[in-house]
């Protein structure tokens, strides 16, 4: 059995992946999933999305025919855990033992930031932040990769098992204000770009998408208001996951190990290789 495993999927980035995912495997553009395995807490968000999604599967394949005429189903699995909590890894992982898959995708996307200065923050926010970005992230891509590995040498070279992990453009940089997040997403950055060039020669592609503000609910959980929206210089950057997430699926196809999207985040990147950091963070405290 061939699947995918997106992470994040109840909502925003997550959600679009696994539409993009199952859209691309019904319709047998690249590779073809048998499951889409769907995770986050909210299991009445990933049933919603499962339904959503399966709703479309008539009009999908009555737009676009398969060549035998019958329908090419990709399930779609609801697995709700807790990233954070080490009992969920050990349950996908017994499960994965269980039932032998072929993992030729994995998204890692489930992530969170609080906003304001640390030390306002809870020691469990800056717990759940660093757990759920790094651990979890670092910890399934561990559990996963034995299920990548042997399909991986016996794919066509380019078509191997592909894994993405989104990062930020805020782990370009320190960002007073999103001081753990920041950090967070350096992590992955450097994390995923070091995975990407040891797998290389093992045809799995890494792929570290870079985005900057986007409109999900994330701003929203990392206000703690669900009216907030993004304010300053960052509103005028703010992308949607139509694009963003069409975009982070062709960079995995190409096997580009880095994707920043966006005008403004490219220039971040660039200033942030070519001026001090300390010139920069006098900047961005004027925004804080
Ligand atoms: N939106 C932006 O401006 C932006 C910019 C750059 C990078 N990013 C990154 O993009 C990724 C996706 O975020 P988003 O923008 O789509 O935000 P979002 O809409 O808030 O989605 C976050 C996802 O993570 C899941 N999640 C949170 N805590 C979890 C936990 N403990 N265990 C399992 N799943 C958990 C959430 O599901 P449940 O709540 O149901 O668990 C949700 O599906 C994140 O890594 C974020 O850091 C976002």
């Amino acid at each position: 059995m061939n699947i995918a495993i997106v992470t994040g999927a109840s909502s925003g980035m997550g959600k679009e992946f696994v539409r993009q995912l199952f859209w691309e495997s019904d319709n047998r553009i690249g590779a073809h999933y048998d499951e889409i395995w769907m995770i986050a807490r909210s299991e009445d968000k990933l049933r919603e999305l499962k339904e959503e999604v399966r709703g479309s599967v008539f009009w999908i394949n009555s737009k676009v025919p398969t060549s035998s005429g019958s329908h090419y189903i990709t399930g779609l699995r609801v697995l709700p855990m807790d990233l954070t909590r080490p009992e969920s890894l050990a349950k996908l992982s017994a499960r994965l033992q269980k039932e032998q898959p072929v993992i030729r995708m994995l998204i890692n996307c489930a992530g969170m930031g609080k906003n304001g200065a640390f030390a306002g923050q809870s020691q469990e926010d800056t717990h759940s932040a660093i757990t759920l970005n790094c651990t979890a992230l670092s910890e399934l891509t561990n559990i996963c990769l034995p299920y990548m590995l042997p399909a991986a040498s016996s794919l066509p070279k380019k078509h191997g098992p592909r894994i993405i992990n989104i990062a930020s453009s805020a782990g370009f940089l320190p960002q007073p204000g999103y001081a753990v997040y920041a950090a967070t997403k350096s992590y992955v950055i450097s994390f995923s770009r070091a995975l990407a060039v040891e797998l290389q020669g093992k045809n799995i592609a890494v792929t570290c998408v870079c985005p900057g503000p986007c409109d999900t609910d994330f701003i929203k959980v990392s206000k703690d208001d669900p009216n907030a929206t993004f304010t300053g210089i960052k509103s005028k950057f703010v992308t949607t996951t139509d694009k963003l997430i069409p975009a982070s699926i062709r960079a995995s196809k190409k096997c580009k190990k880095m994707l920043v999207y966006g005008l403004g985040q490219k220039a971040l990147h660039v200033m942030s290789k070519i001026l001090p950091t300390s010139w920069i963070l006098f900047f961005e405290k004027g925004m804080y």
